[in-house]
């Protein structure tokens, strides 16, 4: 049984040093080493975003459907997408990746029912116009039931709170709490959980992971926030933690992190790390830093939120960084090609996919869903 201190090592000499197909080639009892299998030897599923562009890359899909045991659309399941003329659907992106999921085998998240972003041109305006009107329960309605039976866990609110606006309630101030007050939250939910009962419903956001004054008030305010629709019986199943850190910025402060897991398991909520990368800028140019420091960096994330038993699922907001810098766009336009996901553009394990594999392998066994 492969150890920690195997991918530490692994870590230590950097994954061109130790050959990645040392771990590939079945030794022994041992089946190819995957970040979906050693999570799912404890129970946890591991996954990533992806796009229907992405699944045209006949390099990629394969190691995609080797290496993801949960899919969940990047951007073909938000709303400017599905519904790019008001009641007229566009399914064909979100169907392609649900189909994907179901052929390999993989299960499959919706994202995002409600978000203040990505919402098509229209909406605003109709909202405005005719205030009193449904422009989220019958979208969730319409949504939810077509993909009843093929969603496992929906994204229903996304990104609902902002403490900096201000508000004693912390929510986010958005074209949702302007249409509808902050009862919009618990109408979503339970206009999900009456489209598809056997759903698992996720309230996402980001703002709870790292140290510092602005994520400890964020802590604060999620905990409050919560609490408090539990309290009313909002059916909330699980809080998905973005994930989204930073190499070379805020730390985690792992204490802080361990002690909000713990709170949010005392809720009866499940955990779900939902869109994990490591943003590499704002440090040095050399790539093995980078990726030594986008490794640490994930792995203390990762030990911290996998030791909590109520974590059932980790996705990378993507797999591979080949699709974040479109022929070397960004490296022009930015000076530097981002290096945020498990694997690199030549779809090689980085130090990130290693320290992902150590921190899997030495997880305490996951609650069910
Ligand atoms: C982003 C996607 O990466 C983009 O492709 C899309 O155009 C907009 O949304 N938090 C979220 C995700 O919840 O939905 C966002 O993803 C990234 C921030």
């Amino acid at each position: 049984m492969l150890t920690r201190r195997d991918f530490a090592g692994g870590l230590a000499l950097g994954a061109s040093a130790l050959s990645t197909r040392a771990l590939a080639q079945p030794t022994g009892d041992f089946a190819p080493q995957t970040l979906g299998a050693l999570a799912g030897r404890r129970g946890c599923l591991y996954g990533c975003a992806a796009t229907t562009f992405e699944l045209r890359d006949h390099d990629f899909a394969p190691l995609l459907a080797r290496e993801a045991k949960i899919l969940v659309p990047e951007y073909e399941m938000k709303r400017a997408v599905l519904e790019p003329r008001p009641g007229a659907y566009d399914f064909d992106g979100a169907d392609a990746l649900s189909a994907f999921a179901q052929r390999t085998g993989m299960q499959f998240r919706g994202h995002t029912l409600v978000w203040h972003k990505a919402n098509p041109p229209w909406l605003g305006a109709a909202i405005a116009a005719k205030p009193r009107d449904d422009f989220l329960v019958r979208y969730i309605h319409d949504v939810m039931s077509r993909y009843r039976g093929r969603v496992a866990s929906w994204d229903v609110v996304n990104e609902a709170l902002a403490p900096e606006h201000g508000r004693r309630d912390a929510m986010r101030e958005s074209l949702w709490l302007r249409a509808y007050g902050p009862d919009y939250i618990q109408a979503a939910f339970h206009a999900a959980r009456a489209a598809d009962p056997a759903a698992q419903l996720v309230y996402n956001d980001w703002g709870c992971e790292a140290d510092g004054p602005k994520h400890d008030l964020f802590r604060a305010a999620t905990l409050d926030f919560l609490e408090r629709m539990k309290a009313r019986g909002v059916p909330i199943d699980a809080y998905g933690m973005q994930g989204h850190l930073q190499a070379f910025g805020a730390k985690v402060d792992q204490r802080k992190l361990r002690i909000f897991l713990e709170r949010l398991d005392a809720l009866g909520l499940r955990i779900l790390v939902t869109e994990h990368d490591v943003d590499d800028s704002g440090g040095p140019t050399d790539v093995s830093l980078r990726d030594r420091a986008v490794a640490d960096a994930s792995r203390r994330f990762l030990d911290v939120v996998l030791d909590n038993r109520a974590t059932t699922a980790v996705l990378t907001w993507g797999l591979s960084d080949r699709f974040l810098d479109p022929p070397g766009l960004r490296a022009r336009l930015a000076g530097y090609s981002p290096r945020l996901l498990p694997l690199d553009s030549n779809l090689q394990r980085k130090p990130m996919w290693w320290a992902m594999a150590g921190s899997f392998s030495g997880m305490r066994p996951s609650l069910a869903n």
